[in-house]
């Protein structure tokens, strides 16, 4: 069973366990931003008593942080609840409490359905309502059934404990900080506006303070994180507006912060601010993901995406201009409503022009209530296979070329585990990319000059120098 739900990078708390402590098992799907509010959400109940625990025979409380993105992400959800079920059934058995609780968009999405279709559930929450998970948890001990998806009136950011410095170090030197929450616009395949809620950007001056506690903490770079990262905005301490690329200078003047990255961003909110952050902070990674989803102008126009394939080139050449060094990764469907093998030529076409480093790429899956859901020209799934199959087979060997054309550079390394060798660290390189060295006297948060000495299919081989 274990082997069938790994764990989410959970942390340990300090208190050693006792025989009572109770403990809770995480099991995070979906996004960046999931992984984020897991952390918060057992930050929120390790003030409850819950110790986070990663193997699942310990927990008496199970926690399922979905996804609705595709259909496959929330299937994957029931056949885990069948498995939880039986569980818990063996549980009661022998007298142990055992709750499961689903929470994440799929928790949005469906509500009071998860609990009719599987009846083992204790609580439903969804991702506006998290503060409130110690208080939903009472009420299901007290045997009724939870269902909280309203979105709050109250900012859940305000109401959930800030990251504390024994967890933050518990996991590492890099860390993910919410700036930004849901999105406004409906992408015509997308159900992120629904189960998301509208576009809401956090405060710049708690952003800031989150940020630092996590330094503060030892945490080396920093991930903002966003359905629609690049649309935050709010007010500085003047009284005017400000988009991301103030805040990620703001961010930057924080002293011990090495790095900083962010994602995900939509092209129609790169603006000249963003652009030029790129070229004047040096603690900002020359690695921007920008999904393009379609190369075809029709297709482009049917997801209202609202802007062209050639805007999309243009904007990525405006980037580049003033940061030559910028690796670029993206996302993509292939065989949405209507797209024909020209359409999907124009994708294929767009990716040559690019020239990715990194991409995700995905079978359209039709979502209930999104609008794509209702088109004609649904694409037969052999189809979208087939596509699916030449669209990765290219992105392959760009990436394999782009990590191939890396060896002989000297670049800095961020190490931040160790690696499977003796004497060997794990780091992540400008570009994203884990690169593997020998560091002897180095230690984990060490920032390291290394010559890249091989490309392997998934990662870097590096020699430390100097
Ligand atoms: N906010 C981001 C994307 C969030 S969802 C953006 O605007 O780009 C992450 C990715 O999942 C999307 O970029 C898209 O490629 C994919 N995706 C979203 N809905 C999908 C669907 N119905 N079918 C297949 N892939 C989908
Ligand atoms: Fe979904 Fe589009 Fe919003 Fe991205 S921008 S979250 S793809 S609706
Ligand atoms: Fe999935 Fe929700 Fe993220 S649908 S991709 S977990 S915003």
């Amino acid at each position: 069973m274990t082997d069938q739900i790994s764990a989410t990078e959970v942390a340990e708390q300090q208190t050693p366990a006792t025989a009572s402590t109770r403990k809770v098992f995480v099991k995070t799907y979906g996004c960046q931003m999931n992984v984020y509010d897991s952390e918060r959400m057992t930050d929120a109940l390790a003030k409850d008593g819950y110790e986070a625990t990663t193997t699942l025979e310990d927990a008496d409380l199970v926690l399922l942080n979905t996804c609705h993105i595709r259909e496959k992400a929330a299937e994957k959800v029931y056949s885990q609840l069948g498995r939880l079920r039986d569980m818990k059934k063996a549980r009661a058995k022998e007298g142990r409490d055992f709750m499961i609780g689903v929470t994440g968009c799929v928790a949005q999405a469906e509500g009071d359905e998860i609990l009719r279709r599987a009846p083992a559930v204790d609580l439903v929450i969804g991702p506006q309502t998290y503060h409130r998970l110690p208080e939903a948890l009472r009420r299901a001990k007290q045997g009724e059934r939870v269902v909280e998806t309203d979105y709050a009136i109250e900012d859940k950011f305000d109401h959930l404990p800030a990251p504390q410095k024994a967890q933050t170090r518990a996991r590492g030197v890099t860390a993910f900080l919410t700036v930004q929450e849901g999105c406004d616009k409906f992408c015509t395949f997308c159900v992120v506006p629904y189960t998301r809620g509208s576009e809401v950007s956090r405060p710049m001056d708690k952003i800031v303070a989150e940020a630092e506690r996590l330094v503060e903490a030892g945490v080396r770079e920093i991930t903002l994180l966003g359905q629609n990262v690049n649309a935050w905005h709010g007010i500085g301490p003047d009284g005017v507006e400000l988009g991301l690329g103030a805040l990620l200078g703001r961010l930057s003047k924080i002293e011990g912060l090495a790095r900083i990255r962010y994602t995900t961003s939509h092209p129609r909110d790169m603006d000249d601010a963003l652009i030029a952050a790129h070229r004047d902070l040096p603690k900002l990674m020359p690695y921007l993901h920008l999904p393009v989803q379609s190369g075809s102008d029709r297709i482009l126009k049917a997801m209202n995406r609202r802007h062209t394939a050639a805007e999309y080139v243009a904007l990525i050449g405006r980037i580049r201009a003033v940061q030559p060094d910028l690796a670029i990764s993206g996302d993509f469907i292939v065989g949405f409503p209507g797209e024909s093998e020209a359409d999907f030529e124009d994708t294929m076409a767009l990716v040559r022009t690019v020239g990715y480093a990194q991409a995700f790429s995905f079978k359209y899956s039709t979502r209930p209530g999104t609008p794509g859901a209702e088109m004609d020209g649904q694409v037969p799934e052999g189809v979208k296979s087939e596509r699916l199959e030449r669209l990765q087979a290219l992105l392959f060997q760009q990436q394999t070329a782009f990590a191939a054309g890396c060896v002989g550079k000297e670049i800095d390394l961020l190490l931040e585990k160790p690696g499977r060798m003796p004497g060997q660290l794990v780091g992540r390189s400008p570009w994203l990319q884990p690169v593997n060295v020998d560091a002897k006297g180095s230690e984990i948060g060490d920032i390291v000059r290394v010559r890249i000495t091989g490309a392997g299919p998934n990662s870097l081989f590096a020699e430390a120098i100097g």
